[in-house]
């Protein structure tokens, strides 16, 4: 089949339907819908206001446009495949209700202008979005932590047992990375808050637009500066992909986390049943799948990331039709995060800690085995000695399968003369969390302030 464009004016025969198909991107760019019409109805009312269309007929387009989307929104209106993108679908609808009145929209700008604005406006909401998303999360972390202050577990290195912290000082580590996550996201909501719109094809146009005053009907905070940046510019595309793999760089580490936690081997936590599938064959298992599709989904967020940065960069000034090639990447990005988030925020919220599991490992490990060697560091003895001597005390424990709590102050002594009895109270594991009182300790006292900083993020952004 052949399609009837709206440039077809130059051209002596018609598309090829191959060629319709392979250039259409209104199978993924009608999701823009809403930011196309909005942006229109902006552009129409500033062309109106400046007298470069008939007043009158700078209403009826936006009245018409706010029919066309109401009747998209209730499903009256269904896209055309046929049309080449959004942009020209509601143009073509547009023009098929109000004739010539209709044909006026476009004056003074290009779908260059259209398709930066609307992609602009599209990861701007949906960025925000996420954030809220994340906040959400956040809160969910700190209401957990606020109830673990002295749930002790083992730290690890290597993902060998190595100091004493406790559950709420683990988690809030997470809740730093999103806080940044946060601002990130912020930061790049700020400098993308331009509008592109005015741009033209490139260079701008001869009618007397007003660009600031769309920009303020739209909620950008200024216009953009040079009109072929204005066109070209997918920089807000890469860095929210960035922003959003750093993010599931971070969600990902958590779900591996929750993952080993439900393990057996682990059992430091226990996910609600509403939160874990089962097999198909092995009657006893339950899967933490959705830690493992978000740890999974995390790839598609660096492809995406690594699609646009390919995407972008051979392309000389302007608009190059590599461009459409942007939408797809960066809207699956936003889709996901957005799923990730929200359902890794209620299986957070429901799984139940194992404190007796966590407590238990926390006495293995010789986790405490530094206190010792600070107890006798406090007592005089180089760093370096007390390192040796904690050291074969620990051989000696394996030996013996004893641990640190339960030698006696013979056996004590038997290494180091120095050892009184107070090595008991540097060895108790409470005491090893609560002596880290340092700020970014895990001492409860230091938590309960991250805690408070953590609150009064949230707080400020509420
Ligand atoms: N569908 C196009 C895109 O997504 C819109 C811009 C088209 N502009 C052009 N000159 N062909 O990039």
């Amino acid at each position: 089949m052949q399609s009837k464009k709206m440039w077809e004016g130059r051209f002596k025969k018609a598309l090829d339907s191959k060629v319709n198909d392979f250039n259409s991107s209104i199978s993924f760019d009608q999701r823009m819908y809403k930011e196309d019409i909005t942006g229109s109805m902006a552009h129409a009312a500033m062309l109106g206001r400046q007298g470069i269309i008939p007043k009158e007929d700078s209403e009826l387009i936006i009245k018409t446009l706010a029919e066309i989307l109401s009747d998209i929104e209730s499903g009256t209106l269904s896209f055309d495949p046929e049309a080449e993108d959004i942009h020209m679908f509601v143009e073509a609808e547009l023009t098929a209700r109000i004739g010539d009145a209709g044909k006026r929209l476009h004056t003074a700008r290009s779908r260059n202008d259209q398709v930066a604005l609307d992609t602009r406006m599209y990861v701007r909401k949906h960025l925000a979005e996420i954030k809220d998303s994340v906040l959400t999360l956040i809160w969910a972390i700190e209401k957990k932590a606020e109830n673990h202050l002295e749930s002790v577990m083992p730290g690890y290195t290597h993902l060998q047992r190595a100091q004493p912290v406790t559950f709420a000082h683990y988690v809030m580590a997470y809740a730093q990375m999103l806080m940044r996550d946060v601002t990130r996201i912020e930061d790049a909501l700020n400098r993308m808050n331009y509008l592109p719109l005015g741009s033209g094809a490139l260079a701008t146009t001869t009618y007397p637009i007003d660009r600031e005053s769309v920009a303020e009907a739209l909620g950008f905070d200024g216009v953009m500066q040079n009109s072929i940046d204005g066109v070209s510019d997918r920089d807000y595309c890469l860095e929210s992909a960035s922003i959003l793999a750093i993010l599931m760089t971070h969600m990902s580490r958590f779900s591996e986390e929750i993952i080993l936690w439900c393990s057996s081997e682990f059992g430091f936590i226990e996910l609600d049943d509403a939160f874990s599938t089962g097999s198909s064959i092995m009657p006893q298992k339950k899967n933490p799948d959705i830690a493992e599709l978000v740890r999974g989904k995390c790839g598609r967020v660096y492809g995406s990331l690594i699609t646009l940065l390919t995407v972008m960069k051979g392309l000389p000034l302007a608009y190059n039709k590599d461009m459409q090639e942007d939408k797809e990447a960066i809207f699956d990005a936003l889709d996901n995060v957005k799923l990730c988030i929200d359902i890794f925020t209620q299986m957070f919220d429901t799984m139940t800690v194992r404190v007796s599991v966590l407590r238990r490992a926390a006495s293995k490990g010789f986790i405490n085995a530094t206190d010792c060697a600070d107890y006798l560091v406090k007592n005089g003895l180089p760093f370096r000695d007390a390192y040796k001597i904690t050291g074969q005390i620990i051989a000696y424990c394996i030996d013996t399968d004893k641990t640190l709590e339960a030698l006696t102050l013979d056996e004590y002594k038997s290494f180091c003369p120095v050892f009184e009895n107070g090595v008991y109270e540097a060895v108790d594991l409470m005491n090893c969390v609560n002596g880290r009182k340092v700020t970014g300790g895990p001492a409860a006292v230091s938590v309960r302030k991250q805690l408070d900083d953590c609150i009064k993020f949230l707080n400020d952004r509420k």
